[in-house]
Protein backbone atom coordinates (compact mmCIF):
# COMPACT_ATOMS: atom_id res chain seq x y z
CA UNK A 1 0.00 0.00 0.00
CA UNK A 2 1.17 3.58 -0.92
CA UNK A 3 0.94 6.58 1.40
CA UNK A 4 -1.50 8.69 -0.20
CA UNK A 5 -2.15 11.55 2.66
CA UNK A 6 -0.30 14.68 2.14
CA UNK A 7 0.60 16.07 5.56
CA UNK A 8 -2.67 18.60 5.46
CA UNK A 9 -4.47 15.64 5.00
CA UNK A 10 -3.19 13.73 7.74
CA UNK A 11 -3.35 16.19 10.16
CA UNK A 12 -7.09 16.45 9.19
CA UNK A 13 -7.77 13.12 8.96
CA UNK A 14 -5.76 12.44 12.40
CA UNK A 15 -7.98 15.70 13.93
CA UNK A 16 -11.02 13.73 13.24
CA UNK A 17 -10.02 9.97 14.25
CA UNK A 18 -9.64 11.25 17.60
CA UNK A 19 -12.53 13.30 17.72
CA UNK A 20 -14.71 10.22 16.79
CA UNK A 21 -12.68 7.94 19.47
CA UNK A 22 -11.96 10.25 22.26
CA UNK A 23 -15.95 10.95 22.05
CA UNK A 24 -16.64 7.22 21.92
CA UNK A 25 -14.87 6.73 25.23
CA UNK A 26 -16.78 10.53 26.52
CA UNK A 27 -20.21 8.77 25.40
CA UNK A 28 -19.36 5.05 26.92
CA UNK A 29 -18.58 6.79 30.21
CA UNK A 30 -21.91 8.28 30.26
CA UNK A 31 -23.41 5.15 29.48
CA UNK A 32 -21.74 3.74 32.55
CA UNK A 33 -23.08 6.14 34.60
CA UNK A 34 -26.45 4.78 33.58
CA UNK A 35 -25.85 1.45 33.79
CA UNK A 36 -24.48 1.65 37.70
CA UNK A 37 -27.75 3.80 38.13
CA UNK A 38 -29.84 0.61 37.32
CA UNK A 39 -28.29 -1.55 39.78
CA UNK A 40 -28.16 0.99 42.42
CA UNK A 41 -31.54 2.45 42.05
CA UNK A 42 -34.77 1.16 43.48
CA UNK A 43 -36.76 3.80 42.01
CA UNK A 44 -39.06 3.08 39.29
CA UNK A 45 -38.90 6.65 37.40
CA UNK A 46 -35.29 6.84 37.70
CA UNK A 47 -34.97 3.32 36.63
CA UNK A 48 -37.34 3.89 33.29
CA UNK A 49 -35.94 7.05 32.78
CA UNK A 50 -32.16 5.64 32.86
CA UNK A 51 -33.70 2.81 30.36
CA UNK A 52 -34.61 5.02 27.70
CA UNK A 53 -31.63 7.04 27.88
CA UNK A 54 -29.60 4.41 27.62
CA UNK A 55 -31.03 3.03 24.62
CA UNK A 56 -30.74 6.54 23.41
CA UNK A 57 -27.02 7.26 23.76
CA UNK A 58 -26.39 3.93 22.44
CA UNK A 59 -27.86 3.73 19.60
CA UNK A 60 -27.99 7.17 18.58
CA UNK A 61 -23.76 7.97 19.94
CA UNK A 62 -22.25 4.78 20.83
CA UNK A 63 -22.60 2.86 17.70
CA UNK A 64 -22.02 5.70 15.21
CA UNK A 65 -18.68 7.00 16.74
CA UNK A 66 -17.69 3.22 17.17
CA UNK A 67 -18.30 2.47 13.66
CA UNK A 68 -16.63 5.72 12.61
CA UNK A 69 -13.48 5.00 15.24
CA UNK A 70 -13.16 2.05 13.30
CA UNK A 71 -13.22 3.29 9.64
CA UNK A 72 -10.98 6.09 10.78
CA UNK A 73 -9.02 3.95 11.97
CA UNK A 74 -7.98 2.36 8.66
CA UNK A 75 -7.42 5.25 6.51
CA UNK A 76 -5.17 6.32 9.45
CA UNK A 77 -3.13 3.18 9.14
CA UNK A 78 -3.74 2.45 5.50
CA UNK A 79 -3.32 6.05 4.34
CA UNK A 80 0.27 6.15 6.24
CA UNK A 81 3.64 4.56 6.80
CA UNK A 82 2.24 3.09 9.66
CA UNK A 83 0.24 0.28 7.73
CA UNK A 84 -2.55 -2.15 9.09
CA UNK A 85 -0.37 -5.43 9.76
CA UNK A 86 3.20 -3.99 10.42
CA UNK A 87 3.00 -2.70 13.64
CA UNK A 88 1.94 -4.89 17.20
CA UNK A 89 0.30 -1.48 18.19
CA UNK A 90 -1.80 -0.88 15.27
CA UNK A 91 -2.51 -4.56 14.71
CA UNK A 92 -3.50 -4.77 18.24
CA UNK A 93 -5.34 -1.80 18.31
CA UNK A 94 -7.39 -3.18 15.37
CA UNK A 95 -8.20 -6.66 16.93
CA UNK A 96 -9.71 -4.66 20.03
CA UNK A 97 -11.71 -1.96 18.45
CA UNK A 98 -13.10 -4.64 16.10
CA UNK A 99 -14.09 -7.24 19.17
CA UNK A 100 -15.77 -4.39 20.80
CA UNK A 101 -17.76 -3.43 18.09
CA UNK A 102 -19.01 -6.95 17.88
CA UNK A 103 -19.40 -7.14 21.13
CA UNK A 104 -21.39 -3.84 20.87
CA UNK A 105 -24.00 -4.85 17.92
CA UNK A 106 -24.69 -7.95 19.85
CA UNK A 107 -25.36 -6.19 23.11
CA UNK A 108 -27.56 -3.51 21.45
CA UNK A 109 -30.33 -6.49 21.38
CA UNK A 110 -30.63 -6.33 25.11
CA UNK A 111 -30.11 -2.71 25.50
CA UNK A 112 -33.14 -1.83 23.29
CA UNK A 113 -35.10 -4.98 25.26
CA UNK A 114 -34.69 -3.49 28.57
CA UNK A 115 -35.85 0.29 27.05
CA UNK A 116 -38.78 -1.85 25.18
CA UNK A 117 -39.75 -2.91 29.11
CA UNK A 118 -38.70 -0.42 30.87
CA UNK A 119 -41.36 2.06 28.55
CA UNK A 120 -44.02 -0.20 28.77
CA UNK A 121 -46.68 1.11 31.43
CA UNK A 122 -47.80 -1.89 32.43
CA UNK A 123 -44.29 -2.89 34.06
CA UNK A 124 -44.90 -3.12 37.73
CA UNK A 125 -41.82 -1.30 40.01
CA UNK A 126 -40.78 -5.17 41.12
CA UNK A 127 -40.20 -5.67 37.30
CA UNK A 128 -38.28 -3.19 36.37
CA UNK A 129 -36.06 -3.68 39.47
CA UNK A 130 -35.78 -7.22 38.32
CA UNK A 131 -34.45 -6.34 35.12
CA UNK A 132 -30.99 -6.92 34.10
CA UNK A 133 -27.53 -4.55 33.56
CA UNK A 134 -25.16 -4.59 31.41
CA UNK A 135 -22.80 -3.49 33.60
CA UNK A 136 -20.40 -5.54 32.99
CA UNK A 137 -20.00 -5.14 29.36
CA UNK A 138 -19.68 -0.95 29.80
CA UNK A 139 -17.33 -1.38 32.13
CA UNK A 140 -15.16 -4.23 30.56
CA UNK A 141 -15.79 -1.80 27.21
CA UNK A 142 -14.50 1.09 28.61
CA UNK A 143 -11.35 -0.26 29.83
CA UNK A 144 -10.91 -2.00 26.42
CA UNK A 145 -11.54 1.76 24.71
CA UNK A 146 -8.44 2.96 27.29
CA UNK A 147 -6.08 0.23 26.59
CA UNK A 148 -6.33 1.46 22.95
CA UNK A 149 -6.27 5.00 23.62
CA UNK A 150 -3.13 4.37 25.43
CA UNK A 151 -1.75 2.26 22.77
CA UNK A 152 -2.42 4.76 20.01
CA UNK A 153 -0.73 7.72 22.10
CA UNK A 154 2.63 5.99 23.12
CA UNK A 155 2.87 3.51 19.65
CA UNK A 156 5.06 0.92 21.24
CA UNK A 157 8.35 -0.23 19.19
CA UNK A 158 7.51 -3.56 17.41
CA UNK A 159 7.36 -4.84 14.34
CA UNK A 160 5.09 -8.07 12.71
CA UNK A 161 6.94 -10.27 11.37
CA UNK A 162 5.07 -9.03 8.08
CA UNK A 163 6.26 -5.45 9.31
CA UNK A 164 9.75 -6.59 9.03
CA UNK A 165 9.74 -8.05 5.55
CA UNK A 166 8.21 -4.81 4.36
CA UNK A 167 11.08 -3.24 5.86
CA UNK A 168 13.70 -4.98 4.52
CA UNK A 169 12.06 -4.79 1.05
CA UNK A 170 11.95 -0.95 1.47
CA UNK A 171 15.42 -0.67 2.26
CA UNK A 172 16.72 -3.06 -0.60
CA UNK A 173 14.71 -0.75 -2.70
CA UNK A 174 16.50 2.71 -1.12
C1 LIG B 1 -10.99 3.24 20.81
C2 LIG B 1 -10.25 3.19 19.76
C3 LIG B 1 -9.20 4.20 19.41
C4 LIG B 1 -8.74 5.30 20.08
C5 LIG B 1 -9.21 5.84 21.43
C6 LIG B 1 -7.73 5.91 19.26
C7 LIG B 1 -7.06 7.08 19.59
C8 LIG B 1 -6.03 7.62 18.85
C9 LIG B 1 -5.30 8.82 19.20
C10 LIG B 1 -5.57 9.70 20.43
C11 LIG B 1 -4.36 9.02 18.26
C12 LIG B 1 -3.35 10.16 18.17
C13 LIG B 1 -2.06 9.71 18.81
C14 LIG B 1 -0.87 10.55 18.39
O1 LIG B 1 -0.57 10.60 17.20
O2 LIG B 1 -0.20 11.11 19.28
C15 LIG B 1 -4.49 7.94 17.29
C16 LIG B 1 -3.67 7.76 16.20
C17 LIG B 1 -3.72 6.67 15.36
N1 LIG B 1 -4.66 5.67 15.38
FE1 LIG B 1 -6.15 5.45 16.70
N2 LIG B 1 -7.57 5.17 18.12
C18 LIG B 1 -8.45 4.11 18.18
C19 LIG B 1 -8.61 3.10 17.24
C20 LIG B 1 -7.77 2.90 16.18
C21 LIG B 1 -7.82 1.76 15.27
C22 LIG B 1 -8.86 0.63 15.35
C23 LIG B 1 -6.80 1.90 14.40
C24 LIG B 1 -6.39 1.01 13.25
C25 LIG B 1 -7.18 0.20 12.60
C26 LIG B 1 -6.10 3.12 14.73
C27 LIG B 1 -5.00 3.61 14.07
C28 LIG B 1 -4.32 4.77 14.38
C29 LIG B 1 -3.11 5.22 13.69
C30 LIG B 1 -2.40 4.50 12.55
C31 LIG B 1 -2.73 6.42 14.30
C32 LIG B 1 -1.49 7.28 13.96
C33 LIG B 1 -1.84 8.26 12.90
C34 LIG B 1 -0.67 9.14 12.50
O3 LIG B 1 0.46 8.90 12.92
O4 LIG B 1 -0.91 10.08 11.74
N3 LIG B 1 -6.72 3.71 15.81
N4 LIG B 1 -5.52 7.11 17.67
Amino acid sequence: MTYVMSQRVRKFALTVHIMFSVGWIGAAAAYLVLDVTVVTSQDAQTLRAAYLAMELIAWYVIVPLALATLLTGLVMSLGTSWGLFRHYWVLISLLLTVFAVIVLLVEMQTISHLATVASDATTSSADLRALSSTLLHSAGGLVVLLMVLVLNVYKPRGLTPYGWRKQQKQREES
